[in-house]
């Protein structure tokens, strides 16, 4: 199949309810990740967090996946993390875009991974395995998340060190940044782990929650309701076995009419 339009005229191709974004700067950081930059509609507006509708014309189809916003709701153009899969309908030919192609967006952004859906508390885990950590770029990067949290550690787990690496330039950048770097320098913290190669700490978030690794190598005490809160973005397997040590430990799970302690996402694409 090939793919019309990545840098031509769209204008006629674009589908009722989206718009053709122009792509200002891609990142490779393994076989398998990249991030990407495009220009935001000057009346689109969302919450850090939330995802959207992301796509492209293939031959004469639209394919789109959801893909969360990893840039913050401040920022002038809109960020993306993706994983490339060879035979992915839409990720096998997003990952060839460059500067100046079109990507088309929907403009109805949702999602459950917004402060608004989490009570206040002292501290907020954001945990995160592979692309799942796309939308804790967009948080961290956020204000409000410093206002409504004393503590802020996000998680990123993957198989391999290469795979860390958005995570850890994301965090290192937020520190630098002019807006928020004050308030992320003395209030974010980032934990790293592998599953599949030596690090500073190694195996999977779920293990070293159980085991209380994570707790002494951050030095705080184990997960507590009373002021912790959390948020998730993984694998349905993640998900699933994060969310029920987070129950074990008597937090509840919210939603953005219900507000509660701690919210998942999938990390949709796959
Ligand atoms: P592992 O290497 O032990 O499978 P994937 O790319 O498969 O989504 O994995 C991303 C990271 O998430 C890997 O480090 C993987 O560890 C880990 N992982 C996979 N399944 C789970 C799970 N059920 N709970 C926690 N972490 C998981």
């Amino acid at each position: 199949m090939n793919v019309v339009n990545l840098a031509g005229d769209l204008a006629d191709a674009v589908p009722a309810g989206a718009t053709a974004e122009t792509v200002t700067e891609v990142q490779h950081y393994t076989d398998d990740l990249f991030r990407f930059r495009m220009t935001r509609p000057a009346s689109f507006r969302f919450r850090s967090g939330e995802f959207v509708m992301i796509g492209l014309m293939v031959g004469e189809k639209p394919v789109f996946r959801a893909y969360s916003i990893a840039s913050p709701s401040w920022d002038e153009e809109l960020e993306f993390f993706s994983i490339k899969v060879p035979d992915g309908p839409l990720t096998q030919h997003l990952q060839k875009i460059k500067v100046g192609d079109k990507v088309l967006m929907k403009k109805k952004p949702t999602g459950t991974l917004v402060n608004d859906a989490l009570i206040s508390g002292k501290r907020l885990y954001m945990f995160s395995t592979g692309t799942g950590f796309a939308p804790f770029a967009s948080l961290i990067r956020d204000p409000e998340t410093y206002e409504k949290f004393e503590e802020v550690i996000v998680t990123h787990s993957c198989r391999f060190v290469a795979e860390l690496a958005y995570s850890q330039q994301t965090v290192a950048a937020t520190r630098e940044d002019p807006l928020i770097g004050e308030l992320a320098a003395g209030q974010l913290r980032l934990f790293t782990s592998t599953t599949r190669e030596p690090h500073e700490h190694t195996g999977r978030i779920t293990t070293l929650i159980e085991n209380g690794d994570l707790f002494r190598a951050l030095g705080v005490p184990p997960l507590d309701p009373e002021t912790d809160r959390a948020m998730i973005c993984g694998s349905m397997a993640m998900l699933k076995d994060t969310k029920a040590l987070l129950e074990a430990a008597g937090l509840t799970e919210g939603a953005n009419n219900r507000p509660a302690e701690f919210v998942i996402e999938r990390a949709f694409v796959g």
